[in-house]
């Protein structure tokens, strides 16, 4: 996007659009459902606080110092020191993880299309064979995959201007309002009582070394942490945005999101008998019949509802597959010097391929497997329990230990005008806390600890 093209509330609201997303609607029940649920939770509410926000934060702070794309204010926060290299680490991951997501976003077109036109309706049984065809067919999959990742471009060539900013500030309250819409009704199907329970009582006997690894992967991913995402969209911001306040804003109700998420979720799962770790297909298999069973009495206000469900989902998505694009783009564009047009083409392409492989792989080219998992579980695997924590553990050691001091208090503290309290804590997070953490969680799921 050009500079100066987002308003200063737009902006801040720009970057809720890219932390809020499927990663909060798609990927945290799943992976809390396969993760043993509450206990899940509790350990990515942790990674959230005391790694997510002060992350967060730091991306703010290298971002809106450097007033440039990631990879140059990776250079200036702490010059000749070739950090831009975790600039392009931050491309890498965004542009594989556009490639994936683009996979789910375009199976969330589908169920939009599929509902428009009251497809949906049948028993459990018809609903899960439903996704099963539809996900593993050679086609389809892979054209509404491409369809969202030309949307995205579409966005990214056109500009952001006025259309995004303001869809924004009316669509993202109406996702919040259809979630809890939702929940209650889910929370009211016979049985579901069963699924709350799940969701908010943990049991710590399912808590392994994985599962500690998964939940800070989750984490960083909803945050959208350690892509330079946040550091890009940071560079937009004024001299007056309070950096603190955005990422305890942007976390609280990213998190609340989520777990509105899994409230809609587990309830419904628990209620028409479909296991909680069904994996990445959950939301797809447990909504439709939230909405069949919940508005039995009331069709038209559940054809309604789910239409307008998977339409907000689509939006969600589409401000985060926007973010992961422009990262890419302006690298091609502002490093590479090509137009943005064709800069954007170029992502576009990479990664229209990329979704076209992991769409295969979940069912129409057994083949296409990675050490035991499909392209679509490797890239995901890769990307957030890898990349992501790497990218943040570099910009931690980046901040904490070879930027001048006086530069990050400014930032923070907006010239000593606020939070001065605070900036002794988040410094010892950022020197100490967040990299030892990371690296002590690397260890122990590779054995070595
Ligand atoms: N945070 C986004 C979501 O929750 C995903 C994302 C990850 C976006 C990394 C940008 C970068 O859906």
């Amino acid at each position: 996007m050009e500079r100066s093209s987002f308003s200063r509330v737009g902006i801040i609201l720009a970057t809720a659009g890219s932390a809020v997303g499927l990663g909060n609607v798609w990927r945290f029940p799943f992976m809390a459902g396969q993760n043993g649920g509450a206990a899940f939770i509790f350990l990515y509410f942790g990674c959230i606080l005391l790694l997510g926000i002060p992350g967060m934060i730091s991306e703010f702070v290298i971002g809106r110092h450097g007033q440039s794309n990631a990879f140059r204010a990776y250079d200036t926060i702490a010059p000749h020191r070739h950090w831009r290299f975790v600039g392009y680490l931050g491309i890498l991951t965004s542009t594989i993880i556009l490639g994936f997501y683009a996979v789910v976003a375009g199976w969330c077109l589908q169920y939009l299309y599929a509902s428009l036109r009251g497809e949906l309706s049948g028993d459990v049984g018809y609903v899960q064979q439903y996704f099963q065809e539809f996900s593993s067919d050679p086609i389809k999959p892979c054209l509404w995959a491409i369809a969202f990742i030309g949307m995205t471009h579409v966005v990214i060539v056109k500009g952001v201007k006025g259309g995004i900013e303001r869809a924004s500030k009316i669509l993202m309250p109406l996702l919040l309002v259809l979630l809890v819409v939702i929940v209650v009704a889910s929370c009211l199907l016979p049985g579901a009582m069963e699924g709350v329970r799940f969701l908010l009582l943990p049991d710590f006997s399912k808590v392994s070394a994985n599962v500690l690894l998964e939940a800070l992967g989750q984490a960083f991913f909803s945050l959208s942490l350690g892509t330079a995402c946040l550091c890009t969209y940071a560079s937009y911001y004024s001299k007056e945005t309070d950096l603190v306040a955005a990422a305890g804003q942007i976390a609280l109700l990213d998190t609340v999101i989520a777990i509105l998420a899994g409230l809609m979720i587990f309830p419904a799962a628990f209620s028409v008998g479909v296991e909680p770790d069904s994996g990445p297909s959950l939301i797809f298999i447990t909504l439709p019949n939230v909405f069949q069973q919940a508005f039995a009495g009331l069709p038209a206000v559940g054809y309604i509802i789910s239409v307008m469900f998977y339409a907000l989902l689509v939006f969600a998505a589409l401000t985060s597959t926007i973010s992961m694009h422009e990262i890419g783009t302006a690298f091609f564009h502002e490093e590479m010097h090509l137009p943005r047009k064709k800069a954007a083409w170029v992502l576009t392409t990479v990664c229209s391929v990329l979704a076209i492989g992991c769409s295969l792989s979940i069912g129409a080219v057994d083949g296409l497997r990675i050490m035991g998992h499909t392209l679509l579980d490797f890239c995901d695997f890769l990307t957030a329990q890898l990349m992501l924590p790497a990218g943040a553990f570099l910009t931690s050691i980046l901040l904490g230990w070879f930027a001048a001091r006086q530069t990050l208090r400014n930032e923070f503290t907006n010239n000593g005008t606020l939070h001065e309290k605070l900036f002794p804590i988040w410094l010892c997070c950022v020197r100490y806390v967040v990299p030892i953490c990371i690296l002590l969680i690397f260890l122990h799921q590779f054995g070595v600890i």
